[in-house]
């Protein structure tokens, strides 16, 4: 059992914690465990960098703020992927100099940024051009796509050349010259492949960004990323991170051996650290059928307002009915809302194919708890599709308290630009 199993499996959100946050704040309701989210962030500090190490928390995976100050007081760093991010970051309380910007669009903020002294990260020629223009002589990031990439479904591979993430490795040569140009010092250089990657492509990509990497002089800071896999569902593998972090480490040491550089080492995963220690709280609103060749569909509160990634990627996460002593049935789980695409339970990889799970037959008013919810399902739902409010996000305190993070919205927040 790897570390994310034993988090999953310890998980505190038992029937009575359920009961509670449908008590004092509805369903359906986001909660992150701070002990879970604690333990997994721990568990990355240590992993094993030779030449210095920074754990940079890709915030878009979950960028609440209570999670976010929780992992600022860890000495976490950050990777914000749009200038509102980086807003977001400030308002957190993170300092300038620990959050950097990684962003596919090109940033309409760079020159405030720079004056905060907020890293930046050039993920194309025309950003690298625009920072030179803006900062002459200073310091930069590139991120490069080194030829290769890797994800969970192809939709989440971002290297390789049917990517548009970061600077063809072939364009290394107009790097350098607008870097001449400018006077910029390339000095970080970073690369992203994918999430949920098969972490042998993660190797190789480590060592092809390192080839990157000889070819920069002044780059003294690699950063490789995230993508780390993490299984939501028992039977999903995660990654070996000691296994991986040995590898990198033997990398890194072999690269100080060939080219008298000694690296320092960035990380920076969303999904490892927040993925199972959040959930979202749920209520089963609807029983139907669809006859002896059909299916039994359970309808609950939760759905695409909520939680996305099945409905995009066939992604599946437990699903857990609390009910006891009921006979087992093959159940369909789907959202509340009028597009036949809120489905919670398609087949593994294939959002348009139905996979009914085995579970104690729900029935209306059940609490249903979807779990491996903490990355990508608050920051990456659909909110307000059929005008459903924002649900509310909680924090589970290691002592049992429910901690409210963010309220339900309003219906009048819900329309409340509207002129
Ligand atoms: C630049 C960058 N870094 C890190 C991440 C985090 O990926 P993951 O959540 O798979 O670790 C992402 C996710 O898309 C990303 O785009």
């Amino acid at each position: 059992m790897n570390a994310h199993e034993a988090l999953r499996r310890a998980s505190r959100l038992t029937a009575d914690v359920a009961a509670e946050v449908r008590r004092r704040f509805g369903t359906p309701c986001y909660v992150y465990d701070r002990a879970a989210l604690e333990a997994a962030a721990r568990q990355a500090l240590a992993f094993p960098a030779p030449f210095g190490f920074t754990l940079r928390y890709a915030m878009k995976a979950n960028p609440s703020r209570g999670v976010l100050q929780l992992f600022r007081d860890l000495g976490l760093h950050v990777d914000a992927s749009s200038d509102f991010e980086v807003e977001r970051a400030l308002r957190a309380g993170f300092a300038p100099e620990r959050i950097q910007l990684t962003s596919q669009a090109p940033s309409l903020a760079l020159a405030s940024h720079v004056a905060r002294g907020v890293l930046f990260n050039a993920c194309s020629l025309h950003q690298l051009d625009e920072l030179g223009r803006i900062a002459r002589g200073g310091e930069v990031s590139v991120r490069m796509n080194a030829g290769l990439g890797s994800g969970s479904t192809k939709r989440t591979n971002t290297g390789g050349p049917a990517s548009s993430f970061g600077i063809w490795h072939e364009d290394l040569g107009e790097v350098k010259a607008l870097a001449e140009r400018h006077g910029l010092r390339i000095n970080r250089l970073h690369s992203h492949i994918g999430s949920g990657t098969d972490p042998e492509v993660w190797k190789r990509c480590a060592r092809m960004t390192l080839d990157l990497v000889a070819q920069l002089p002044e780059v003294g800071r690699v950063n490789l990323g995230g993508g780390f896999k993490v299984g939501r569902m028992p039977e999903e593998p995660s990654v070996d991170l000691a296994d991986v972090g040995a590898h990198v480490r033997r990398e890194i040491e072999a690269f100080r051996e060939r080219d008298g550089r000694a690296l320092h080492l960035e990380i920076e995963p969303g999904t490892l650290l927040v993925a199972n220690a959040g959930a979202i709280v749920a209520s089963c609103v609807d029983v139907v059928g669809t006859g002896a060749d059909g299916y039994l569909f359970a309808k609950l509160d939760a759905g695409m307002p909520e939680i996305t990634r099945p409905s995009l990627y066939g992604a599946q996460h437990p699903i857990d009915v609390l009910a006891v002593g009921r006979d087992q049935a093959a159940v369909v789980f789907v959202g509340p809302c009028c597009e036949s695409g809120d489905i919670l339970t398609p087949a593994p990889g294939d959002p348009e194919a139905l996979m009914p799970r085995w579970v104690p037959r729900p029935e209306i008013g059940d609490l249903v708890v979807i779990g491996g919810a903490g990355a990508y399902c608050a920051a990456m739902a659909t909110i307000n599709y059929n005008s459903y409010p924002q649900a509310p996000e909680v924090m589970l305190e290691p002592d049992g308290a429910l901690r409210l993070l963010r309220r339900r919205q309003s219906s009048e927040q819900v329309w409340q630009n509207e002129l």
